[in-house]
């Protein structure tokens, strides 16, 4: 169902309470990637241009779990803000209560106010009613643009809702629409590419995609658990003994729907996990005793372009083998290659392939960068994201 955005209502003369995802690396007190921020540009931009509008943003930092923590105040966000929208951005001491209310019915037309992190109060993640109704009493229409926090029912991004008019933002829509338009009706072939370490974080994600996908690439740490139900050896690799079912089922799964599934058919291996570990290159499928699988070697890597190559559609989810170490970056680094050089619709979602494709400098070069790490891929297991349902629809 699609859903009604800030250009479905009029903003003239209103406050907008927006709920935005950001949730930043920060270190030392300053910010260390602002996309997230950036992503929120467009809709921000928008609301102030209209006549008459003033705007709070909202957001959490990390995980305080109800404690106001120095170290996680939304303050830097408010000074980088500043100097992207460049006009004056006030920083709210809270994100309820009198001061803030206060502050809130003060703004003028084209003022910016942010809230202090909305997970200061445990109310925020409990989705308590009142603590909702009480964000919702700052303003008169509520926009989410935070899809990075969709997938939470959350007081600032489902209870809200049910106490003003609720629409989204652009980014919001953009991520609807590429990821909703791969499951809905994607162009054909549709290759999805599933890495990452674990296959018990990523089973939603595969079974949904592989109702729709015609080819399917597994690697990273997951794709050691499936060569074992296979058959082969894997040394030392990392193994979900309790997965390995559910592996099996999903292999035979792929098997009835025709799809083609494509594992590791060999590997750069360690005899350490570490950083500094010399890689070594097996030329098959079965790893020796005392060696993990650090990495997918050549052939693995000229077998997935093949399909890679003629894909009109890819969604790719997860690193193929461990990225952050230079000696093993290499099967993501070419995976990322060969996505950015796709002509077809390329999607790249969830924490560590986003954190991939940039540090290889090819983020723009994929159709759509997903600012959701855990939103991205429940919206791909086919959930309906409690802070999409509860808007408004067209
Ligand atoms: C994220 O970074 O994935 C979102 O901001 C959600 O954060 P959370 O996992 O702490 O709810």
């Amino acid at each position: 169902m699609r859903k009604k955005t800030v250009r479905d209502i009029d903003l003239t003369d209103k406050r907008i309470i927006m709920r935005a995802d950001f949730n930043v690396p920060v270190k030392e007190g300053k910010i260390t990637d602002d996309t997230r921020i950036v992503a929120a540009l467009p809709t921000i931009k928008y609301i102030l241009d209209q006549k008459g509008t003033s705007l709070i943003l909202m957001s959490h930092l990390g995980r305080p779990k109800g404690n106001k923590k120095p170290e996680l105040s939304l303050k830097p966000v408010a000074k980088h803000l500043e100097k992207l929208l460049d006009r004056r951005v006030s920083m709210a001491p809270d994100c309820v209560g009198d001061e803030v209310k206060e502050l809130a019915g003060q703004l003028s037309e084209g003022a910016v106010l942010l809230l202090e992190n909305l997970r200061f109060h445990k109310e925020e993640e409990a989705n308590d009613p009142l603590f909702a109704k009480e964000l919702a009493s700052l303003a008169d229409i509520f926009v989410n643009d935070a899809f990075g926090t969709a997938h939470r029912a959350h007081a600032s991004t489902e209870g809200i809702a049910h106490y003003l008019p609720a629409v989204a933002g652009f980014l919001m829509e953009k991520e609807i629409k590429f990821l909703g338009g791969v499951l809905e009706h994607p162009e054909k072939p549709f290759v999805a590419i599933i890495g990452g370490a674990k296959v018990s974080t990523k089973i939603g994600v595969l079974e949904s995609l592989l109702e729709k996908v015609d080819s399917l690439i597994i690697g990273g740490g997951m794709s050691y658990t499936f060569l074992k139900v296979q058959g082969h050896r894997i040394g030392k690799s990392l193994l979900e003994e309790d997965y390995l079912e559910t592996a099996k089922t999903l292999l035979e799964k792929a098997k009835e729907r025709g799809v083609t599934l494509l594992l590791p058919l060999d590997h750069l291996v360690a005899s350490e996990f570490s950083e500094n570990a010399e890689a070594e290159y097996i030329k098959e499928v079965d790893i020796p005793d005392g060696k993990i699988g650090m990495d997918v070697g050549e052939k693995t890597l000229a077998e997935y372009k093949k399909y890679i190559d003629k894909a009109k559609t890819i969604v790719w989810n997860g690193p193929l083998g461990v990225f952050e170490f230079d000696n093993f970056a290499n099967g993501t680094l070419e995976v990322a290659r060969m996505v950015a050089s796709s002509s077809g619709t390329t999607i790249v979602g969830g924490g560590d392939s986003v954190a991939a494709v940039k540090k290889f400098g090819l983020a723009d070069k994929i159709d759509h960068v997903s600012t959701g790490g855990g939103a991205s891929l429940e919206f791909l297991e086919g959930k309906e994201l409690p802070g999409i349902k509860v808007l408004e629809s067209k």
